[in-house]
This record gives C-alpha cells, sequence and structure tokens, in this order.
C-alpha cells in the first residue's frame, strides 16, 4: 500500500480518540443500557449485526428514516434493519394492517389465508415462484432449500462460493469472512469455517470462487454428478454489494441444468433489486429462491420460493417427503405486514427508489474522487469500501481497511446518521432528500478531516 493511501486512512485514525469521546458524550444512556445488557447477555449483545466499538447506540423509537435513541437524539436511519423495510419504520399502511390482524389473533394454530395472500402476491412477481413456503428467517429458508435440493436429487454437495453469506445453517457456515492469510488458491478456495462448533464439513460443502464463470463451469464439467445444489447470491452483499458479470449466473444455469443439479439464488437481500427481485434484473430463472427481509415487512420471516417439482416434496403423502415444521411458519402478522409492503412497493416505486439511490452513488463517488474509497451497491443499497481496489470478488473486498470504515461510521452516527460499522446502507420510501444530502455533506466533512 502506498504512502499516500496510508496517509489518507490515517488522517481519521488520528481522530480516533476525539471521536469515541464525542461518542461517549452523546450517548451517557446507551453506555448504561449497554452495562446492564453485558450482566444478561454475553458481552451484552444478542445479536452479531449490531456490535458497535465502544458500545451499541440503544434506539427506542422509529418513525419513517428516522430513529430517536435512548439519550433522545434524532438520528436518520440509512440500515432499516439490513434492507428489511422498504417504506421505512412504522409505515401507517403496514401498522393499520398489523394493528387489523393484532385483534384478530397474532399466532394460531391453524391455516389463517393470510399466508396464501403473501404466497400469491410473491408468485406473482418473482418469475422463479410457483410455489412458496414459509419460515422464520433467511437462515431457516436457506435449510430448507437444501434440504429440499438434497430430497430432489439424492445428493449431497453444496456448492457455495467465497465470500457469501447465506445465515447460520451449519452448511453454509464456510468461508465468509475468511482472512487473506487463509483463503488458499484463488481457484479452488480453502473451506475456512466461519465459527467454532460447526458440523464437519467433509467434502459436503464446496467452496469456488464468486464471479468466475470458467472455474464454475470447469469445476462442474468434472464433479456436478455429485452436486446437489448450487447457492449464489445474484447480488454479492457481504462482498460490497455487486454485481456479477451476466456469464456467471449464466454458467451456474447451465452447469445447473447439464448436471441435474438444483440452481438456488439467495435473494434475502438481492430481491430488493426491483419488483422481480434479482432474477428480472439478471435475466437468469433459478429452480429455487430464497427469500427473507422486506418479504416480511419488518417482522421475523424467511421464504423458499420454486418449481412445484421440487417445492412439493414437502406436500402431505409424498413418498420422498421433506418435513419442514415451524410454530411460526406464516404467522399471520407477519404475512399481512409483508404484503401490505410488498403491494406498496409497485414497480415504479422500486425503480423510483433505485434511480435516487444511482444519484447518491455516483455524488459520493464524484466526492471520493482520487482517494482510496470505492462505492460499490445496487438498486437502493450503497457500501463505502475503504480501499483502492475494483471490488469484484472476496479477495478484493477483504483488502478494506475495517478500521477506517468502522471509524467513519462512528463519526457518522455523532453527526446523526446511522450506516452499518462497514458503511453499508439503504434508502427507503421514507428517506427524504435533505437526509441524503446530509449524508453527502457528512462524508465530505470525514474526508476533509
Ligand atoms: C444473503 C443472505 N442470506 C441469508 C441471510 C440470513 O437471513 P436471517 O438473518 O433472516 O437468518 C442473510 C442475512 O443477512 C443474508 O444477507
Amino acid at each position: 500500500m502506498s504512502d499516500g493511501i496510508n496517509d489518507f486512512y490515517s488522517s481519521l485514525k488520528k481522530r480516533k480518540s476525539h471521536i469515541e469521546t464525542e461518542y461517549r458524550s452523546l450517548t451517557p444512556v446507551s453506555f448504561q443500557r449497554f452495562e446492564e445488557a453485558k450482566k444478561v447477555l454475553p458481552g451484552g449483545y444478542t445479536r452479531d449485526a449490531v456490535i458497535r466499538h465502544p458500545y451499541p447506540n440503544f434506539v427506542t423509537a422509529a418513525a419513517g428514516s428516522e430513529l430517536v435513541d435512548a439519550d433522545g437524539r434524532r438520528i436518520v436511519d440509512f440500515c432499516f434493519n439490513a434492507t428489511s423495510m422498504p417504506l421505512g419504520h412504522s409505515d401507517p399502511r403496514v401498522v393499520e394492517a398489523v394493528t387489523r390482524q393484532l385483534g384478530a389473533g397474532t399466532s394460531l394454530q391453524t391455516m389463517t389465508g393470510r399466508e396464501t395472500e403473501l404466497a400469491t402476491t410473491i408468485c406473482q412477481r418473482l418469475a422463479s415462484a410457483e410455489r412458496v413456503r414459509f419460515a422464520n428467517s433467511g437462515s431457516e429458508a436457506v435449510m430448507l432449500a437444501i434440504r429440499l435440493a438434497r430430497g430432489f436429487t439424492g445428493r449431497d454437495v453444496i456448492v457455495k462460493f467465497e465470500g457469501s453469506y447465506h445465515g447460520t445453517y451449519d452448511d453454509v457456515q464456510w468461508s465468509v469472512s475468511a482472512p487473506p492469510e487463509r483463503l488458499g488458491s484463488p481457484d479452488r478456495p480453502a473451506c475456512v469455517p466461519e465459527s467454532a462448533g460447526l458440523t464437519a464439513n467433509n467434502g459436503r460443502t464446496v467452496v469456488l470462487p464468486y464471479d468466475a464463470a470458467d472455474t464454475l463451469s470447469n469445476w462442474m464439467a468434472d464433479n456436478g454428478d455429485q452436486v446437489a445444489a448450487v447457492l449464489v447470491e445474484p447480488m454479492a452483499n457481504r462482498i460490497g454489494l455487486v454485481l456479477p458479470e451476466p456469464a456467471f449466473l449464466q454458467a451456474a444455469r447451465q452447469t445447473c441444468d447439464a448436471a441435474g443439479s438444483v440452481l438456488i439464488f439467495d435473494e434475502v437481500i438481492a430481491f430488493r433489486l426491483g419488483y422481480g427481485g434479482a432474477q428480472a434484473r439478471v435475466g437468469v430463472v433459478p429452480d429455487m429462491t430464497v427469500l427473507g427481509k422486506s418479504i416480511g415487512g419488518g417482522f421475523p420471516v424467511g421464504g423458499i420460493a420454486g418449481r412445484s417439482e421440487i417445492m412439493d416434496l414437502t406436500r402431505p403423502g409424498h413418498p420422498d417427503r421433506v418435513t419442514h415444521p415451524g410454530t411460526f411458519n406464516g404467522n399471520p402478522v407477519t404475512m399481512v405486514a409483508g404484503r401490505t409492503t410488498l403491494e406498496a412497493m409497485t414497480a415504479e416505486s422500486h425503480d423510483r427508489l433505485n434511480a435516487t439511490a444511482e444519484a447518491l452513488r455516483q455524488r459520493l463517488r464524484d466526492i471520493f474522487e482520487g482517494l482510496p474509497l470505492q462505492v460499490t451497491g445496487a438498486g437502493p443499497m450503497f457500501k463505502v469500501n475503504a480501499t483502492s481496489r475494483d471490488i469484484r470478488d472476496h479477495r478484493d473486498a477483504v483488502t478494506v481497511d475495517k478500521t477506517w470504515e468502522s471509524l467513519a461510521s462512528l463519526d457518522l452516527l455523532n453527526k446523526g446518521l446511522m450506516l452499518t460499522t462497514t458503511l453499508r446502507g439503504c434508502i427507503s420510501t421514507a428517506t427524504t432528500e435533505d437526509q441524503t444530502e446530509a449524508l453527502l455533506a457528512a462524508f465530505s466533512d470525514i474526508i476533509r478531516t
């Protein structure tokens, strides 16, 4: 790394203690709440995605695109719970639908019809969706999709890609955030466990490089007959919200067809790309799609949509039945919140939101011109990457200066703007022009100091 680049990153790092002192002085109540949390939650947390140094901000209220924290500060939200809420917080239409359902029962050991309605909405807009099942998280949905693919093909091996996060199921917790020294060869990455305590891999999960069409085709030509499923994000979230070359997803489709393997798109986040999800945008139709986040309108959800031939394995009486119980599957509160949200997100709303986000990404690129900061993202989502490398895959993504990113994120929070600690963000239909202007001004300020 050249000295100029180091100098750029170190000028913010020199302000570390000032930024942290300011944060502490703005958030004494959050500090207090965190001290209380530490007494009963390990390290003070019950969710990894909210970890922040020196401690997390506690939020007590949210409406539209604004949060109020425990210290009474108003903060503009650019996270929307990891892209879950395209309409922002407490949208009146969602609140009304949910309130009506609260009065009609929240948790019932019967069908309600609300699950049929959300499934119908999903089938109308997602090309791969002939049948849908609901779960309570994206992780559960990934687990069922894999079980279905294994049940359908009678094979065991799952292919996933280096740097892709697909939730917490053991079989996908491999090579998500593997550090540079453990990556192995670029064509055949090492399979690096993401956590202690995982079930031994024993070749059940194979890791290949993201966005490498030829590597995938060659590997599948030799090994495809063992492969139950290729699980791929049509937009890679952890890598930096990047879209692969069209040839990569086309190769995934062709090789799965040739090998008789199931192609699964993980659109837990990528569904936010537009009305028909990522698959409409990339022009490749998978056999199954995993959904989550935004289809629950702010409530816990997972969804698996796909070809009836595969999905019907869950049908009662199927001779090779794949079971899928779950106390809260299809719970009516989530179902009405999800349906109301999806119906409000018309094709025009998606297009408008995406155009606003594209303008924001472009303005950020202009501000960062000549600096070692890359702006990536698609649809309503964006990420600022502290690196001078173009980001295409995990090996590019691991070059980011994480310390710079998390300090910049804390500095933004001091200025009343919330992105993740890795400078990921998205906008909702509630985000205003004043708020995006404030974000641009804050970034201009951060790079000047
Ligand atoms: C692409 C992707 N797949 C799966 C998941 C898991 O979803 P959940 O956190 O609802 O279990 C996530 C969560 O961030 C995700 O980003």
